[in-house]
């Protein structure tokens, strides 16, 4: 997770989705000044609140594809192994355009997921397993508005893309 960090200006207002048991948000924490970390299941965002109780990370419950968000609200959206477990491509769409919306201009949003493989795909059975495909989701970024795209295939995908700084 830090390769795909390095070099990044994450701003101040960062929101993460789907931060699950929080090892992303531990990382992430020391990179801004204000972490808001949006997890959809309510026992995992009970356990993230006891966890950080106060300081600079906020832990709200929601759907990543409805964000109860304004417009241009976070200088970076971070999304670490959650794509996979949106069930749909039109779900991740959903994902990515309100992350789109809900970044400033000029913003970033920085992630990374799991490369498809039979073993990850044995490890979700009886859960939901939807990997994103590189090329595709390149495309897909660009089509729904994001600009200056990196995206990286080494032992996961990780992405860089940028809201346009003027729309
Ligand atoms: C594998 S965990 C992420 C782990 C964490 N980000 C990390 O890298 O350590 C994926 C999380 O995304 C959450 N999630 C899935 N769909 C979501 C949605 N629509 N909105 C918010 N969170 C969601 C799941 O509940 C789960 O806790």
């Amino acid at each position: 997770m830090p390769r795909v960090l390095d070099g990044v200006d994450l701003g101040a207002w960062m929101l993460e989705v789907g931060p699950g048991p929080g090892a992303s948000t531990d990382l992430l924490r020391h990179r801004v000044q204000r972490l808001v970390a949006l997890e959809l299941e309510e026992p995992a965002a009970d356990r993230l609140s006891r966890l950080y109780p106060d300081g600079n990370v906020e832990i709200v419950v929601g759907d990543a594809t409805a964000l109860a968000f304004e417009d241009d609200s976070f200088d970076s959206v971070a999304s670490f192994t959650m794509l996979h477990h949106v069930p749909t491509v039109t779900q991740q769409n959903r994902v990515l355009s309100e992350i789109l919306r809900v970044l400033r201009p000029g913003g970033v949003l920085v992630g990374s997921d799991s490369l498809a493989s039979v073993e990850l795909h044995e490890f979700h059975e009886g859960d939901v397993y939807n990997p994103l495909e590189p090329a595709a989701f390149l495309v897909r970024l660009q089509t729904l508005g994001f600009d200056r795209l990196t995206i990286g295939v080494h032992d996961a995908l990780t992405f860089v893309a940028h809201k346009p700084a003027s729309q």
